[in-house]
C-alpha cells in the first residue's frame, strides 16, 4: 500500500486521507450508481488530528494515505463527527495504532460508539459549541442532530475557515477529482440532489434548524469538506443554498407517473395519463419501474408537484415493485404532493385502493377518482386516464 495511496492537500495544514469506493451500488436501498468516497481528513497542527475514518474494508488505503504525510502513530487527536460505520469502521484500528490522547465525539456519538464498537469509555464528549485547541489552530464542534443520525456533529477549523460537515453537503460519487471545481457541474448538481432526496429528505426540519444554527455562528465557510464526494471550495454557498431550497420542499409543475405493468395495459394507461398531464400544461415524467430504481423516483420527487401511481392487481395486491417503491417513498416523508391512482386488473382490482391508501399515509392530496380498466383499457378508459392527467395538471397550475 505504501507509495501507492497518497494524501491530497486541501489547505496548507489539512489533507484528505480517505478512500474511493468504485464498486458500491447500494446504500440502504439507495442505488449509488456512481460509487462513493469515504472522506477522512488529517489536520497537521501541533496536535495532529484525524477527522473521521473510513469504511472497514478501506482501512489499509486510509492508513497508507496518512502515512504519506505522517506516521499514524503520531496522531494526537481523533474527531468522530458521525458514528455510522462508513465513517467509524476503522476507528478502533486507529485507536489501537495511534493511542491518541483524545477521541472526541458528541454525547450521542459516544453512546453510539459504545453500542457499535464498545469504544464509549475511550471517547471524550464535547459540548455543542465547545472548542478544542490544536496548538496553532482551533476546532469548534456544532451538533447537527439527525443530519444524519442523532449523534451527528460538524467541526469547524477557524484558521482555514473550513467546515468538516460529515454526511451533510455530501454525495455518492466515486472520483479522484476531489474538489468541486475539478468535476462536471451537472454531475455534482444531480448527485447532490439525489443524495439529499434519498438520505436527508425525511430529516428536512432538522436540516432547516441546522442551517439556521450555522447562519447564527457568524463565521465564513470558505471550504466545506463532507464525508462523501467532492470538497466544496469554488462556491460553498451554492450547496448551502441548495439545501435551503430542498429542505423547504418547494413544489413545481412536474408530475411523476410511476408504474409497472404485466401485459402493457397499465403502461398504456400511464401513457394516456402522461398525455393528459402534458395537454394540461404540466411537465410529465413517466417512470416505469422496470427501468427506474426507487432511488431515482425519490430523486424526481424532490421537486415534483404530483405523484401519480399505476399498478396492476396481482393476487389482490399491488404489483411487488410498486409496493417496494411506495414503502420507500413513504419513509422519505415528502410533503405537499398531489396525486392519483390508476391500474388494470383481471378480476378484483384492489390495486388502486391500495395505492390511494398508501398515498394517503404519505399525506398526498388525491385529486381525482382512480382510473381502472379490466384486462385491457378501451378507448373510454384511456380517455379517463387522459382526463385524470388533465385534472392533476389543472390543480398543479392553480395552487
Ligand atoms: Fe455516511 Fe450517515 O453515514
Amino acid at each position: 500500500m505504501k507509495d501507492i495511496f497518497h494524501a491530497v492537500a486541501v489547505t496548507d495544514r489539512v489533507y484528505w486521507v480517505g478512500a474511493v469506493d468504485w464498486t458500491t451500488r447500494n446504500f440502504h436501498g439507495y442505488f449509488t450508481s456512481r460509487g462513493t468516497t469515504y472522506n477522512a481528513f488529517l489536520v497537521m497542527s501541533e496536535k495532529v488530528t484525524l477527522i473521521d475514518t473510513v469504511k472497514a474494508p478501506f482501512r489499509d488505503e486510509m492508513f497508507a494515505r496518512i502515512a504519506s504525510i505522517v506516521d499514524p502513530g503520531k496522531i494526537d487527536y481523533v474527531v468522530s463527527n458521525h458514528s455510522e460505520p462508513d465513517h467509524t469502521g476503522c476507528l478502533k484500528d486507529v485507536i489501537d495504532a495511534a493511542r491518541p490522547e483524545k477521541v472526541f465525539a458528541s454525547k450521542n456519538g459516544a453512546a453510539a460508539l459504545e453500542r457499535l464498537f464498545g469504544l464509549g469509555d475511550q471517547v471524550s464528549v464535547v459540548a455543542d459549541g465547545g472548542s478544542v485547541s490544536l496548538g496553532d489552530a482551533n476546532l469548534t464542534f456544532i451538533e447537527t442532530r439527525m443530519c444524519h443520525w442523532p449523534d451527528s456533529m460538524v467541526s469547524y477549523l477557524h484558521e482555514d475557515e473550513l467546515l468538516f460537515s460529515q454526511d451533510a453537503f455530501g454525495m455518492h460519487l466515486a472520483t479522484y477529482q476531489l474538489f468541486d471545481d475539478e468535476c462536471d457541474e451537472a454531475t455534482l448538481d444531480f448527485e447532490a440532489a439525489k443524495y439529499y432526496a434519498n438520505i436527508l429528505l425525511p430529516l428536512s426540519s432538522f436540516v432547516i434548524k441546522t442551517l439556521d444554527k450555522a447562519g447564527s455562528l457568524g463565521v465564513n465557510f470558505r471550504i466545506i469538506a463532507p464525508d462523501h464526494g467532492p470538497i466544496w471550495r469554488r462556491d460553498p454557498q451554492k450547496i448551502i443554498d441548495a439545501y435551503a431550497r430542498w429542505s423547504a420542499q418547494v413544489r413545481t409543475d412536474k408530475a411523476i407517473v410511476v408504474y409497472d405493468t404485466m401485459w402493457k395495459s397499465t403502461e398504456l394507461m400511464a401513457r394516456s395519463v402522461g398525455e393528459g398531464l402534458t395537454a394540461g400544461g404540466a411537465k410529465a415524467k413517466l417512470m416505469p419501474l422496470e427501468g427506474s430504481h426507487r432511488s431515482d423516483v425519490a430523486m424526481e420527487i424532490l421537486d415534483a408537484g404530483a405523484l401519480i401511481v399505476g399498478s396492476p392487481t396481482l393476487n389482490k395486491q399491488l404489483f411487488p415493485t410498486l409496493a417496494d417503491c411506495l414503502c420507500y417513498l413513504k419513509g422519505l416523508q415528502p410533503k405537499g404532493l398531489l396525486g392519483a391512482a390508476f391500474g388494470s386488473h383481471g378480476w378484483s382490482g384492489e390495486a388502486t385502493a391500495l395505492i390511494e391508501a398508501s398515498l394517503g399515509e404519505m399525506g398526498v392530496e388525491i385529486v381525482s377518482a382512480p382510473a381502472k380498466s379490466r384486462h385491457a383499457p378501451d378507448t373510454e378508459e384511456l380517455q379517463q386516464c387522459y382526463a385524470l392527467g388533465q385534472a392533476v395538471a389543472a390543480k398543479l397550475k392553480n395552487r
